[in-house]
C-alpha cells in the first residue's frame, strides 16, 4: 500500500474479529517498531506481545474497562526501560514517551498497511498493567494497542486544517 494511503486510511479501531494475526504479519509489524529512531539510538524499549486470552482479558480492567482490548487477538504493550532512556531532551526532558510513541506508531502504521486495525490506548492504570504483565520496577508501560482485523468499517475522525496548525518562520 502507498505510504500516504496507509496514513490517511488508518483509524482507531474499537471492534475486532477474533481471527488470529498470522505470525509473518505480526513479525513485519514488530520489525517496523524495531527500526524506529530513538534519542541517541538508545532503543530503550521492550514490546510485550500478548496473545494469551486470559492475559488479554485481565488487561481490560487495567485499561479502564475498554472491552475491545480483550477482543483483539493480539495486544502490544510498549514499555520504556528507565536505565536506557536519554534524559537530556530539550536540555532537561526524558525521551521515554517520545521514543516509545515513535516506535508504537511505526507498528500502528505497519498494521494499517497489512489491513489490520489498532487503537492507541493511553487510558490505563499503570500499576494494574504492570501487575498483569509482570513489568518490573524501572520499566514503564507507555501505551498499548490491540491489533486485529476490524469488525466493521470506521469513519475517519476530523482533523484541523493545515492553515490552522502550520505557520512559517515564526510562531503565529
Ligand atoms: C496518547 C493517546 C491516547 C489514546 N488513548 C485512547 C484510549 O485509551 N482509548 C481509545 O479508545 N482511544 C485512545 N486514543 C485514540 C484517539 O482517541 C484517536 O486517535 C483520536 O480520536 C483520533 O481518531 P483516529 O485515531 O481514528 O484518527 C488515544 C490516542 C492517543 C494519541
Amino acid at each position: 500500500m502507498d505510504f500516504y494511503e496507509t496514513v490517511s486510511g488508518r483509524v482507531s479501531v474499537r471492534a475486532y474479529r477474533p481471527d488470529p494475526v498470522p505470525d509473518d504479519v505480526l513479525s513485519r509489524i514488530l520489525e517496523a517498531g524495531r527500526l524506529a529512531p530513538s534519542a541517541k539510538n538508545y532503543q530503550p524499549w521492550k514490546f510485550i506481545v500478548v496473545t494469551d486470552p486470559a492475559v488479554r482479558r485481565a488487561l481490560v480492567p487495567a485499561c479502564r474497562g475498554q472491552g475491545f482490548v480483550g477482543e483483539a487477538p493480539v495486544v502490544i504493550c510498549g514499555c520504556a526501560i528507565d536505565s536506557q532512556v536519554w534524559k537530556g531532551m530539550g536540555g532537561y526532558w526524558s525521551a521515554e514517551a517520545v521514543d516509545l510513541a515513535i516506535a508504537i506508531e511505526h507498528m500502528i502504521l505497519a498494521a494499517a498497511a497489512e489491513g489490520l486495525g489498532t487503537c492507541w490506548i493511553g487510558a490505563f492504570i499503570e500499576a494494574d498493567v504492570k501487575k498483569v504483565l509482570a513489568i518490573p520496577d524501572g520499566v514503564k508501560p507507555i501505551a498499548l494497542t490491540p491489533i486485529g482485523y476490524p469488525q466493521k468499517e470506521t469513519r475517519p475522525r476530523p482533523r484541523k486544517p493545515l492553515s490552522e496548525i502550520v505557520c512559517r518562520d515564526r510562531f503565529s
